[in-house]
C-alpha cells in the first residue's frame, strides 16, 4: 500500500483501536436496528448463488459474510480494508464459520487493487464518510464493478423530518460520543479526536442524501437511488453500472 495521507493514517489507527468492541458498540450505538439495516442494504445488491462481489472498507467483515451467505459455495466475496487490526476480527470469523470463498485483503478503497469490471456487487458499509475522496471511492468502486452490476452504499445521514433531525442531532453528536467513551476513554488517537467523537465530526461535512447521489451519476452509474432507514438516520445508495 502507499503512502497513507495524514487522515488515512488517523483513521487507520482509529480503526486499529477500536476493532475488538467495533461489532458490539455497532449494535449498542444503533438500539439493535443494524441487522435490519443491513439485510435493507444487502436485498438492494440482488446477489444471488455463484456470484462474485467485493466489500470495500469491510471493517470486521459482517457485510462480507452475509454476501457469503447468499453467494454459497459457488459464488465468492472479497473483503478490502487497511485497518489490520480489524481484518484479523474478519478473519477469524470466516475461519469460525469454516468459509473457504471469502478472502479480505489489505488495501486502500482509493486505489483498488483489482482489474476493471471484476465484480458482481460492489458494496460499502459506513466508510464513505472516513474516507479522504469520496468521488474517488464510488468512482473505483464504479471500475471494478461489471456493466449491469451494482454499487451499493450504507452511510449514516441525516434525517429530512426537523423533529426527528433534532433528535438524531441531539443523539448523535451529544450522546454518542459519551457511550463511546467506554471504549475509548476518551483516549486521543494521533492527537486528534477519539474514537467516538470522529464517529459525529465524520458526519459534519459529509455530503446529504442528495449530494451523495448526484456523486453516484458523476462516477457513471446509473438509475441511483437512495432509501432512508431509521427515520433518515441512514440512508441505502444504489447504482446500476451501463
Ligand atoms: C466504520 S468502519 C465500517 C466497517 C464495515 N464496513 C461495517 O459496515 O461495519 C469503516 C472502515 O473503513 C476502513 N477504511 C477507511 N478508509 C479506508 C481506505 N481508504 N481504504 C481501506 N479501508 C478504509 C476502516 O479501516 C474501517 O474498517
Amino acid at each position: 500500500m502507499s503512502q497513507l495521507s495524514d487522515k488515512d493514517q488517523y483513521v487507520k489507527n482509529l480503526f486499529n483501536s477500536i476493532a475488538g468492541n467495533y461489532d458490539m458498540m455497532n449494535l449498542v450505538m444503533t438500539w439493535g436496528m443494524l441487522p435490519r439495516w443491513q439485510k435493507f442494504m444487502l436485498n438492494k445488491t440482488e446477489l444471488k448463488s455463484g456470484d462474485i462481489a467485493l466489500d470495500v472498507c469491510c471493517g470486521t467483515g459482517e457485510l462480507a459474510i452475509k454476501m457469503r451467505e447468499m453467494v454459497g459455495n459457488q459464488g465468492k466475496i472479497w473483503g478490502l480494508d487497511f485497518s489490520e487490526k480489524m481484518l484479523e476480527v474478519a478473519q477469524a470469523k470466516v475461519k469460525n464459520l469454516g468459509y473457504n470463498n471469502v478472502n479480505f485483503i489489505k488495501g486502500d478503497a482509493l486505489k483498488l487493487p483489482f482489474e476493471d469490471n471484476t465484480f458482481t456487487v460492489v458494496t460499502n458499509g459506513f466508510a464513505l464518510r472516513n474516507v479522504v475522496d469520496i468521488s474517488k471511492a464510488i468512482l473505483e468502486m464504479t471500475r471494478v464493478v461489471k456493466p449491469g452490476g451494482r454499487v451499493v452504499c450504507l452511510e449514516v445521514s441525516r434525517p429530512f423530518n426537523p423533529i426527528l433531525r433534532l433528535g438524531f442531532n441531539l443523539y448523535f453528536f451529544k450522546i454518542v460520543p459519551i457511550i463511546g467513551r467506554l471504549v475509548d476513554k476518551g483516549k486521543a488517537i494521533d492527537n486528534k479526536y477519539p474514537a467516538y467523537t470522529w464517529l459525529p465530526e465524520s458526519l459534519k461535512n459529509f455530503p446529504d442524501q442528495e449530494k451523495l447521489k448526484a456523486i453516484f451519476w458523476a462516477a457513471g452509474l446509473e438509475q441511483v437511488k437512495y432509501f432512508g432507514l431509521g427515520g433518515g438516520a441512514v440512508t441505502v445508495h444504489v447504482g446500476k453500472k451501463g
